[in-house]
C-alpha cells in the first residue's frame, strides 16, 4: 500500500505558529503510522508564497518580495526538525517546477473548455484569500466582515473564471458514493450542503498586482493564489508528468486542513482535477482550531503561541502527546498550562514513563539485567496479553479513521491495567517467595512495554527511541505486523534514565 499525505502549504506572511505546527505534526504521526503499518510514504509540506497577502507583508516589512518569502520560507523548514517531523518534500510556490505544473494545469483545463474571460465584481477579502458573495458578510461597526472575521473589499477587474457551476452534480455524485472521502462526518455534510446550494464560477485571474503565477498566453493576468496553490500537491508528484513513477505511485493522497479551509480543498481542488481529467484527492480530514487559555490566538490580542517556546518548556514529545491526546482530532482544542501538566504527568509520567523506569531497575537489581522467556503462562498473563491484542486492533481501527486521541486513549487505559497487573502481582514480594515467578512477571511486563512503545512510537518518536534502548532494540526492527508475535527468548537491559519528568503545576 502506498500513502501520500499533505499539510496545506503555509503562508509565509508571518512567523509560523502553534496552529502550523498542529497540522505539521499530525501528519508526521499518520506518516510514520502508515510507514509502521509497512507503507510507502510521502509527507509533502511547504509554503504558499504567492498572492496579494504575502506582497502586501513584504511591502510593509519593506522587502523585496522574493527575499522576503525566501527568509520567510525558510522559518518554516527550520521548524519541521525541531517538531520532530520527518518530511519527504519541501515545496514552495515560488520554485520553478510548480510554475511549469501551474501553467500545464491551467492550459489543460482551457484546452477542455473550463475556462473563459469575462469580468468579476464582487467582495474579496485579502487576509483570506478568498472571495464572498454579500450574503455571507456580517456588517459592523468596521464595515462588512468575512465569517472569519476578515475585512473585505469591493473588487472590480478582468478576470478568467473556471466553470466551477458545471461541476456541481459530478462533485455530489463522487462525495455521496465516497462517504469517507471528508472526514469528520459533520464536514462532509457541510461541504455537501454548501455544494446542493449551488455553484458559482470562479474567478481564477487577478490583474491588479502582479505577484503570483503568470496566466500563460496573457500580459497582465496573474493566477488566483489558490488555484496556484493546491496544484503544489501534484507539483510536488512531478506533474505534468503523470507516468512518473511518483505521480503512479501516490496519487491520489490524502490532504489534512484546517477546517477554515476545507472549501478550497473540498469543492475548488476536486473541481479543477476532475476537469483536468485527473483523480479527486483520496481523503480530505479537516481538523479544529486551538485556542489559548480559552481566548481566540491573534496577533492583535498578543497571545500567538511560539512553538519553539513551548517545546523548550515542556518537551517536544510532551507537547507532541498533549495535542493529540487532549483534543479528539477534528475538534477545537484549547490549550492551557494546567491541562499540558496534568495530562503529562498524569499518562507520560505516571502511567507509561514510571512503569519503565521501576520494572527495568528492579530487572537491572534482582534479576541480572536481563529477563528470558518464561515455560509457561499462567491464566492472568494470558489474559494480559490477549488484552494487549484487542488494544492493538482497537488502536489500528482508530488509527486508520484519523482518531487519534481515541487511539491513545485505548493504550493508556491498556497501561493502566499494565500497572495493576504489576500492583497484583508485585515482584518486589515475590522476591522473596518464588524467584522464578517474580521473574516471569518481569519478562512479561518488560514485554507489554515494549509491545506499547512500538504503537506510540508515532506520537512520542524521540522517547521511543530512548526507551526501546533500554532493551537494546530499535524501531528499525519492529512495526505493526510483527509486534502481535514479538517474544524474545532474552531481552537485556541497560540503565534507564527518566523519560518523563513531572511538570510542576
Ligand atoms: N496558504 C493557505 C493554504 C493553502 S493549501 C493549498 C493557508 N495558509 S495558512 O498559513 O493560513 O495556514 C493554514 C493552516 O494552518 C490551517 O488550515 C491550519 O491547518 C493551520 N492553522 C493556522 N492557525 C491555526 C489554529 N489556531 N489552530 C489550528 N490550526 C491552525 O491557509
Amino acid at each position: 500500500m502506498t500513502y501520500f499525505i499533505t499539510t496545506p502549504i503555509y503562508y509565509v506572511n508571518d512567523a509560523p505558529h502553534i496552529g502550523h505546527a498542529y497540522t505539521t505534526i499530525a501528519c508526521d504521526i499518520l506518516s510514520r503510522y502508515n510507514k509502521l503499518k509497512g507503507d510507502k510514504t510521502f509527507f509533502l509540506t511547504g509554503t504558499d508564497e504567492h498572492g496579494q497577502k504575502v506582497e502586501k507583508a513584504a511591502l510593509s516589512k519593506k522587502k523585496d518580495t522574493q527575499n522576503f518569502v525566501d527568509e520567510m520560507s525558510q522559518n518554516f523548514r527550520d521548524l519541521i526538525p525541531f517538531l520532530g517531523c520527518q518530511i519527504d518534500d519541501f515545496i514552495r510556490t515560488t520554485e520553478e517546477r510548480h510554475k511549469i505544473a501551474t501553467q500545464f494545469l491551467w492550459n489543460k483545463l482551457k484546452d477542455n473548455d473550463q475556462i473563459y474571460l469575462s469580468n468579476y465584481e464582487g467582495w474579496y477579502s485579502i487576509r483570506d484569500e478568498a472571495f464572498y458573495l454579500e450574503s455571507e458578510l456580517t456588517k459592523t461597526e468596521n464595515g462588512l466582515i468575512a465569517p472569519s472575521g476578515a475585512p473585505v473589499e469591493w473588487v472590480k477587474e478582468q478576470s478568467y473564471f473556471f466553470k466551477l457551476s458545471q461541476w456541481e452534480d459530478k462533485l455530489l455524485e463522487y462525495y455521496e458514493k465516497n462517504p469517507d472521502s471528508i472526514l469528520p462526518r459533520s464536514r462532509y455534510n457541510e461541504v455537501l450542503s454548501f455544494i446542493r446550494g449551488g455553484l458559482k464560477d470562479l474567478s481564477i485571474s487577478r490583474t491588479t498586482f502582479k505577484w503570483g503565477v503568470q496566466v500563460p498566453d496573457t500580459e497582465n493576468h496573474v493566477m488566483y493564489v489558490w488555484i496556484d496553490a493546491l496544484c503544489n500537491y501534484i507539483t510536488a508528484l512531478n506533474y505534468p508528468n503523470t507516468d512518473h513513477d511518483s505521480f503512479k505511485t501516490f496519487w491520489p493522497g490524502i490532504h489534512v486542513v484546517g477546517k477554515d479551509i476545507l472549501r478550497f480543498h473540498a469543492v475548488y481542488w476536486p473541481a479543477f482535477l476532475m476537469a483536468a481529467g485527473l483523480e479527486p484527492p483520496k481523503q480530505i480530514f479537516a481538523h479544529g482550531w486551538w485556542t489559548n487559555e480559552g481566548q481566540k490566538i491573534s496577533k492583535s490580542v498578543g497571545n500567538i503561541i511560539n512553538p519553539y517556546e513551548i517545546i523548550d518548556t515542556y518537551g517536544l514529545d510532551q507537547i507532541r502527546f498533549f495535542l493529540f491526546r487532549e483534543v479528539p482530532f477534528g475538534n477545537d482544542g484549547d490549550f492551557s498550562k494546567d491541562a499540558i501538566a496534568q495530562r503529562v504527568n498524569a499518562d507520560l509520567s505516571n502511567n507509561y514513563g514510571n512503569l519503565i523506569q521501576r520494572i527495568s531497575s528492579f530487572i537491572i537489581k534482582n534479576s541480572d539485567s536481563a529477563v528470558s522467556k518464561p515455560q509457561n503462562y499462567k491464566e492472568i498473563d494470558h489474559q494480559l496479553l490477549k488484552s494487549f491484542d484487542e488494544t492493538l486492533v482497537n488502536y489500528i481501527k482508530n488509527m486508520n479513521s484519523f482518531q487519534i486521541d481515541k487511539a491513545l486513549k485505548n493504550i493508556f487505559d491498556y497501561l493502566s491495567e499494565v500497572n495493576a497487573y504489576v500492583d497484583s502481582q508485585a515482584p518486589w514480594s515475590l522476591k522473596k517467595t518464588d524467584d522464578q515467578r517474580m521473574k516471569d512477571v518481569l519478562y512479561l511486563v518488560t514485554l507489554i512495554t515494549i509491545k506499547i512503545s512500538v504503537i506510540l512510537y508515532p506520537v512520542i518518536p524521540s522517547s521511543i527511541d530512548k526507551a526501546l534502548k533500554i532493551y537494546n532494540l530499535s524501531i528499525d526492527n519492529l512495526n505493526l505486523n510483527n509486534i502481535e508475535h514479538f517474544s524474545p527468548d532474552l531481552i537485556n537491559l541497560n540503565i534507564p534514565k527518566p523519560l518523563f519528568p513531572r511538570i510542576d503545576l
